[in-house]
This record gives structure tokens, C-alpha cells and sequence, in this order.
């Protein structure tokens, strides 16, 4: 049985999330996307919003499943009996912190393999804070978020 975690901020999941968790609920038996909770960001969404949201997106996906975490990533993995971690790769330019990460995962959990997926090259320029802004400043986010998601964003900033 093979159960990979895949963690993030998601706020929110966007079409780009969507792909690596279609990618990897091909290659792992079980993956568990896992919002974090201890992001030194200032979220726009709860972390129960965020579940729910992720929730929703993935529901025809019958081997994914959504979760959230305190701590630290190695610990969750563990506790979940997971020895994968899911990071996508958007440019050249996320693997200088995913390198560092990663390493520093194995560091703590030698055990713990990081495995590095690149999204389809039209999410590629896709990231969750410039979605905030289009969505925050009237613009149309249907071709970057699940339609669920982009609902949810036409209230937040509708208020
Ligand atoms: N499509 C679209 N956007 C993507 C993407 C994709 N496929 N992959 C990454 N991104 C974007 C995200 O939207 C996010 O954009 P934003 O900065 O504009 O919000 C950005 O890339 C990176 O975010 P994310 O992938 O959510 O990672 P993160 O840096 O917010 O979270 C954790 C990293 C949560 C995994 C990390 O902080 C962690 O492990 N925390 C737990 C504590 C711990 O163990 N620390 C030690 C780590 S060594």
C-alpha cells in the first residue's frame, strides 16, 4: 500500500493542486492532501473552508482524500503510516526551496522520500496569491480554480 501525503497552504486549491493530485492518485494507492496549519501566511480562507474546498475538488477521485496538520510534516507522515511526499514543481525557480526542503525532510525522517511532480505547462505560471488578487480585484478566475472554488471566492470578496 502505497500513501502519499501532499501538503500545502491551498488558499485556495487551484487547477494546478488539482493536476498533481490527478497525477499522483495515478502512480500512489492512496494520497492524502493535507493543508497546513501552521503557515506563516496570513490565509484568506480558514483551514475548515480549505478542506471543504479541496474536498469538494477532488471528490471523483476515489483513492484521494483531504486532511489538515499542526507541526511537523515529517511527524504527520508518519502518523498517517505515509512514506511519500508529493511537491509540485511549477518552474526552475520553486526548486531551490524544494531542494532545501526536501532535504531537510530526509534529515528528520530518513525514511521519507520526497517525489517532485510537474503540472501540466498551462498551470505552470499558476500560484494561490495570484488568484487572491484577480479574484480580489474583479477579474474572471473560472480557467484557474474548480468551479467550486471560484464561487467561493466570488463571495469572499463580494462581502
Ligand atoms: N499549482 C498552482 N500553484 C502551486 C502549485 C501548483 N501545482 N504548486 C505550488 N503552487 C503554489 C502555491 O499556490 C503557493 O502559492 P502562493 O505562495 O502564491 O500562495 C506556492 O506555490 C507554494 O505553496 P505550497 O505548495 O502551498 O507550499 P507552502 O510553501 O505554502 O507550504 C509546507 C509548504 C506546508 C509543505 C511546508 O511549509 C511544511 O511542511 N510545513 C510544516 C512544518 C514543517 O514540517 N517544516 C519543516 C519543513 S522542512
Amino acid at each position: 500500500m502505497k500513501r502519499a501525503i501532499y501538503p500545502g497552504t491551498f488558499d485556495p486549491f487551484t487547477n494546478g493542486h488539482l493536476d498533481i493530485v490527478q497525477r499522483a492518485t495515478s502512480i500512489f494507492d492512496e494520497v492524502i492532501v493535507t493543508v497546513a496549519k501552521n503557515s506563516t501566511k496570513q490565509p484568506l480562507f480558514s483551514i475548515e473552508d480549505r478542506v471543504e474546498m479541496i474536498r469538494e475538488s477532488i471528490s471523483d477521485l476515489p483513492n484521494a482524500r483531504v486532511d489538515s496538520f499542526e507541526g511537523l510534516l515529517v511527524d504527520y507522515t508518519k502518523r498517517q503510516n505515509a512514506t511519500i511526499i508529493i511537491r509540485g514543481v511549477r518552474m526552475i525557480s520553486d526548486f531551490e526551496f524544494e531542494f532545501q526542503m526536501a532535504l531537510m525532510n530526509r534529515k528528520l525522517a530518513e525514511h521519507i522520500t520526497t517525489v517532485f511532480l510537474m503540472p501540466e505547462e498551462r498551470y505552470t505560471y499558476l500560484s494561490s496569491s495570484i488568484v487572491r488578487e484577480i479574484a480580489q480585484l474583479g477579474g474572471d478566475c473560472k480557467p484557474f480554480v474548480p468551479l467550486n472554488i471560484e464561487k467561493r471566492l466570488l463571495e469572499k470578496y463580494s462581502r
